[in-house]
């Protein structure tokens, strides 16, 4: 199959990337790298550089390579920056996408998958969250993914929405959902203090990257005109549990100090995952301990300096 795969030089496009080519598929990596990373490109994609906000060259990639399906996994993932300024993540994660949706129609595409995220549903606590819950995004990062599964539905073309809870795993920055524990085994390495806001107390649903490369797979295959899915373990886990599984794995003894908390945190978070397991057949197969020793080690023999 053609596939494009927006974003295909960060974390999670980047390991999707890996897995579509093992299997044969001919990838085209669409991407800025104004956080992707060039040495996770897999040297047997081709790469566009390219803004998804720049409509016509958007268009132009999708003219020449007529790809049969599409992940769109490129995006402003900083909610810090979502925060600070709307605008400018409304201008890629909204315009630009929706950009890549109307070529994607324009040229016959078969199947878009979406990544979107948790950051829909807003601080909903009666978790773990169904897919059926209300949409009540508090942030604009959460309100544009909300947009483009609209969009999305609205299309015609046959979609899956994946909702990820917090992703972590090799290739990690340290923004975005499951940036927590890129940036603690980045401090591991260097061991540095641990800084961990609040208690610690609070917990999030870590689903490992390859766990998320497997949810895209099955969601090629879907048949269905216009899906959504959770892709979680549908487990809460704190960060403090995190922070004493990564010093033992490291065998690192360094110190950590609690900040002061972070104003409007949600406190608990975990997506149910029983759609994803029942239509799709998709489960999440890494273990904490697993997925974290695989974190480790990557950070620990690489260390590579993201821009992010
Ligand atoms: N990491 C998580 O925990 C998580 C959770 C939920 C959803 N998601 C979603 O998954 C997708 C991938 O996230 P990630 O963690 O791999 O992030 P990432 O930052 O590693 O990857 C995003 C990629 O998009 C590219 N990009 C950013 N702006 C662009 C633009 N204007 N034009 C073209 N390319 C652009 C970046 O260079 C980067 O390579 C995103 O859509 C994100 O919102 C991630």
């Amino acid at each position: 199959m053609k596939i494009l795969v927006t974003g295909g030089a960060g974390f999670i496009g980047s390991n999707l990337t890996d897995r579509l080519i093992s299997e044969g598929h001919q990838v085209v990596i669409l991407d800025d790298f104004s956080a992707g990373n060039e040495k996770f490109v897999n040297p047997k994609s081709s790469v566009i550089q390219c803004d998804i906000r720049d409509a016509k060259k958007v268009d132009q990639a999708f003219a020449s390579f007529k790809p049969d399906a599409v992940f769109h996994m490129a995006a402003q993932i900083d909610l810090r920056k979502s925060i600070e300024d709307p605008k400018a993540d409304y201008a890629i994660n909204v315009t630009g996408s929706k950009n890549v949706l109307s070529s994607a129609q324009k040229h016959g595409v078969k199947k878009f998958v979406f990544a979107s995220s948790a950051a829909v549903y807003g601080d909903n606590q009666n978790l773990p969250i169904k897919e059926s819950e209300s949409i009540k995004a508090e942030m604009q990062y959460g309100k544009s993914k909300a947009e483009i599964e609209q969009a999305l539905k609205e299309s015609g073309i046959k979609s899956v929405v994946l909702r990820y809870a917090n992703v972590y795993g090799p290739r990690q920055g340290t923004i975005g959902e499951g940036g927590v524990i890129a940036k603690f085994c980045k401090r591991l390495v260097r061991c540095e203090l641990i800084s961990i806001f609040g208690t610690g107390e609070q917990t999030r649903d870590f689903v490992f990257v390859q766990d998320i490369v497997d949810a895209n797979i099955r969601a090629l295959s879907s048949d269905k005109d216009f899906a959504i899915y959770n892709v979680s373990t549908a487990r809460e886990t704190s960060v403090n549990n995190i922070a004493g599984m990564l010093l033992k794995i490291s065998g690192k003894n360094c110190k950590i100090k609690h900040l002061d908390p972070v104003k409007g945190e949600v406190m608990r978070n975990s997506l149910d995952n029983q759609l994803i397991k029942k239509e799709l057949m998709w489960k999440p197969c890494t273990s904490l301990d697993l997925g974290l020793s695989e974190t480790w080690k990557w950070f620990k023999e690489r260390d590579i300096s993201r821009k992010t």
